[in-house]
C-alpha cells in the first residue's frame, strides 16, 4: 500500500507541475501545527526563489490545481506561503480499512529480498553477560526482526569473542588450581573426558581471578599467552578444554539471551575464522596491499577525504599473532562464502567506530566483499547510570546482566502488588514480561548512538514514555474487546468514518503505520517505532476517555468502535513484536 503522505505528496506533485512549478517543491510533511492542519507543504516558499513570485501566490495557484479534492476536508493556503491539508474523514476511513485488510497493515514486502547478516551479542565466552552487551543483543535482536518483517533473508549471527587471551588465562589458571587433570598430562593419550571439569560458576569465578592475576604477575601473563598461542596452533588438549569452556558457557548464554526473548540463527565466533585467516591473508599479498611497519604487517587505509586520522589496520603482530581486525577480516571471507550478503549489519558499541572503518576499508580494497556489499557499523552508546558514568552496581563493580533484570522484574512487581488484587504467582509471571518490556524500550527508545540513562525508576513506570505504559495500553484494548466478546460476536471488519476528534486522531495515527515502519528500517531506528507507539497509546488513551465504547446505542458506531481499538491492538503489538518484546492479557 502506498503511505498516506505519499498519496498526499503525488497530489501535490501533479499541482505544482500544472501550474507550471517543479515538482521538487512539491514536498508534504506532517503538519507541524496540528491544531490547524494534518500536513502540509512549505514548497511554495522555496520555489518563491527562483520564480520571484510571493510564496502565496504560488501556494494559492498550486491549491486551484490539486484534482483529487475528495481526499482532503480542507485545503488551505496560508501566509506567508504555506499549504495546510486536512483529510477528509470519509478518505481516511476507506485508507484505514485497506490497512486493516492487510497482514502487513499497508507495509510493503520489498520486491528485491536482499540477503542481511547481522553480527550482534557480541558475547565473550566464559566471562558472564554484562550490561555492556545488553544493548548489542536489544538492538540487534530488533533489526533482525525488522528486516525479517519485510521480507529480508536475515542471519543473526552471536559472533563470540571465543579464541582471544581469556582461553589461554582459564587454562593457566586451571593448571594452576587443578595440575592433576589429564589435559595437563603430557603422556595422556586417551580420548578426553566429556564432562567438563567445572560449572558455569566456576568459570565465572577462574576468569577475573586469572585476569587479575595477569595484571600483577608477568609470568603467568607469559604463561597464559603461550596458552593462548598452542591453542590456536590446535595442540589437542587446550582444544578439549576450550571446548568445555564454549559448551559450558554457550548453554548459560542461551539461557541469558533467552530470557532477553533474544535469538540467533548462528552461534558462530572469532574461533570460526581462524581457517580463513591464511586465505585472507594471500588475498591481501596477492593485490600488494600488505606492508611492513614497526614489526607487524598493514594495510594503509587513508583516504583523502578523511577529516580525522586513520591509521593502517594491523592485520599481524610481529610474533605472527592475528588481531581483532584479523579475526573480523576472516569472518568476512567466511560470511562471502556461507551467505554471499548483500549487508553485512554490525551492532557494535561506538567505541569500536574506528577498528571498523579500517576493517570495511581493507575489505573492499581487498575485494573480500563485492563492491556493491553494504558493510554498516551501527554503532550504540553507552548505559550510563544516574551519575552519568557507565552503568556500575552499587558496589561500583560490572552489573551482571542477569541481576539488573531482576532488579527490574522487581520494581515492577512492587508496583502491581502495590496498586492492585492480583495473586503474587500471578504478579511474579507478569512482571517478567513487563519487566522485559521496561528494560527493552528503555533501551530502544534512545537514538541508538547516544548514552542514556538507565533509570530503573523511570523505565518501571506506569506512566509516560516507558514500556509498561505501552503494555498497559494494550491491555486495556484486551480488555474491552473480550468484554465486548463476552456478549457479541465480531461480524465485520469495517470501520465508519470518524466523528469525533480524537477518533480521527486515532486514525490519522493508525495510517502512518506503514510510513513508520519502513521509515524505522530504512534507517536502522527502533526508536523511531518507539516514539510512534507512545503517540498511538496516546491517542488510543485519549479516544477511550472521551468515548462510550461498549455502551455506545448505535450498534454499528460501536462495531466500527471495536474494529478500530482492534485495529490499534494489532498496529500495537506488530510494533512491540518488532521491538523484541510482548505484552501480558492482564497487568
Ligand atoms: N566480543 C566483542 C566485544 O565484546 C564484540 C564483537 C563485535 N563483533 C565483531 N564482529 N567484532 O567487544
Amino acid at each position: 500500500m502506498k503511505t498516506l503522505i505519499d498519496l498526499i505528496a503525488e497530489n501535490v506533485k501533479d499541482a505544482f507541475v500544472s501550474a507550471g512549478y517543479d515538482e521538487k517543491y512539491a514536498k508534504v510533511t506532517l503538519s507541524n501545527r496540528p491544531d490547524l492542519c494534518e500536513y502540509q507543504c512549505n514548497g511554495a516558499m522555496a520555489a518563491a526563489k527562483e520564480y520571484k513570485k510571493a510564496p502565496i501566490m504560488i501556494a494559492g495557484e498550486v491549491l486551484e490545481h490539486i484534482k483529487e479534492k475528495e481526499m482532503f476536508s480542507s485545503i488551505e493556503a496560508v501566509m506567508p506561503g504555506f499549504i495546510n491539508f486536512s483529510i477528509s474523514s470519509s478518505y481516511l476511513a476507506g485508507y484505514i480499512n485497506e490497512m486493516n485488510e492487510d497482514v502487513l497493515l499497508g507495509c510493503n514486502k520489498v520486491d528485491n529480498p536482499k540477503t542481511i547478516v547481522i553480527d550482534y551479542g557480541g558475547a565473550n565466552v566464559a566471562k558472564p553477560l554484562h550490561v555492556g552487551h545488553l544493548r548489542s543483543a536489544v538492538i540487534g535482536e530488533s533489526i533482525k526482526r525488522m528486516f525479517k518483517y519485510l521480507g529480508h533473508k536475515v542471519v543473526g549471527d552471536v559472533h563470540l569473542g571465543d579464541w582471544g587471551l581469556q582461553m589461554g588465562l582459564i587454562i593457566t589458571e586451571l593448571q594452576e588450581r587443578k595440575p592433576d587433570l589429564v589435559y595437563f598430562d603430557e603422556n595422556y593419550d586417551n580420548e578426553y573426558p566429556s564432562e567438563a571439569p567445572f560449572t558455569i560458576s566456576e568459570l565465572e569465578e577462574i576468569y577475573p581471578c586469572a585476569s587479575a592475576k595477569s595484571k600483577q604477575d608477568e609470568a603467568f601473563k607469559e604463561k597464559a599467552h603461550m596458552a593462548t598461542l598452542r591453542l590456536q596452533q590446535g595442540y589437542a588438549p587446550y582444544r578439549a578444554i576450550w571446548k568445555h569452556i564454549l559448551n559450558v558457557s554457550v548453554e548459560d548464554l542461551k539461557k541469558n539471551y533467552g530470557n532477553l526473548n533474544v535469538s540467533f540463527d548462528l552461534w558462530k565466533g572469532e574461533s570460526d575464522a581462524d581457517e580463513y585467516i591464511p586465505e585472507m591473508i594471500e588475498v591481501l599479498k596477492e593485490k600488494n596491499l600488505l606492508h611492513e611497519s614497526e614489526g607487524a604487517m598493514v594495510v594503509d587505509v587513508v583516504e583523502e577525504s578523511d577529516t580525522k586520522e586513520v591509521p593502517p589496520c594491523i592485520i599481524q603482530k610481529s610474533d605472527g599473532a592475528a588481531l581483532y581486525a584479523t579475526s573480523d577480516l576472516a569472518t568476512l571471507v567466511q560470511r562471502e562464502k556461507d551467505y554471499d550478503p548483500d549487508m553485512v549489519v554490525y551492532v557494535v558499541d561506538k567505541r569500536q567506530e574506528m577498528h571498523f572503518t579500517q576493517v570495511f576499508r581493507v575489505a573492499k580494497k581487498a575485494g573480500i566483499v563485492k563492491d556493491d556489499t553494504q558493510l554498516v557499523f551501527n554503532g550504540f552508546g553507552t548505559m550510563n547510570g544516574k551519575d552519568g558514568k557507565p552503568f556500575k552496581t552499587r558496589e561500583g563493580g560490572v552489573m551482571r546482566l542477569e541481576n539488573l533484570m531482576k532488579e527490574i522484574n522487581d520494581a515492577v512487581f512492587e508496583k502491581m502488588m502495590d496498586n492492585r488484587s492480583i495473586s503474587e504467582e500471578e504478579a511474579r509471571k507478569t512482571a517478567e514480561i513487563v519487566g522485559l518490556a521496561a528494560l527493552k524500550y528503555g533501551d530502544l527508545s534512545n537514538q541508538a548512538a547516544k548514552d542514556y540513562v538507565f533509570d530503573i525508576e523511570r523505565f518501571s513506570s506506569f506512566e509516560g514514555n516507558t514500556g509498561p505504559y505501552i503494555l498497559y495500553t494494550i491491555v486495556r484494548i484486551k480488555s474491552i474487546l473480550n468484554k465486548y466478546l463476552e456478549e457479541n460476536q465480531i461480524e465485520d471488519t469495517m470501520i465508519l468514518a470518524p466523528e469525533g476528534d480524537s477518533e480521527k486522531e486515532l486514525m490519522l495515527l493508525l495510517a502512518r503505520y506503514n510510513d513508520v515502519i519502513e521509515n524505522a528500517i530504512q534507517d536502522l531506528a527502533p526508536h523511531k517505532i518507539c516514539a510512534y507507539i507512545y503517540e498511538l497509546s496516546n491517542a488510543f488513551n485519549k479516544f477511550y476517555h472521551e468515548t462510550k465504547i461498549l455502551t455506545c446505542e448505535d450498534e454499528k458506531r460501536k462495531r466500527s468502535y471495536i474494529n478500530l481499538i482492534s485495529l490499534a491492538k494489532k498496529g500495537l503489538e506488530e510494533c512491540i513484536d518488532l521491538l523484541g518484546f510482548s505484552a501480558p492479557d492482564r497487568m
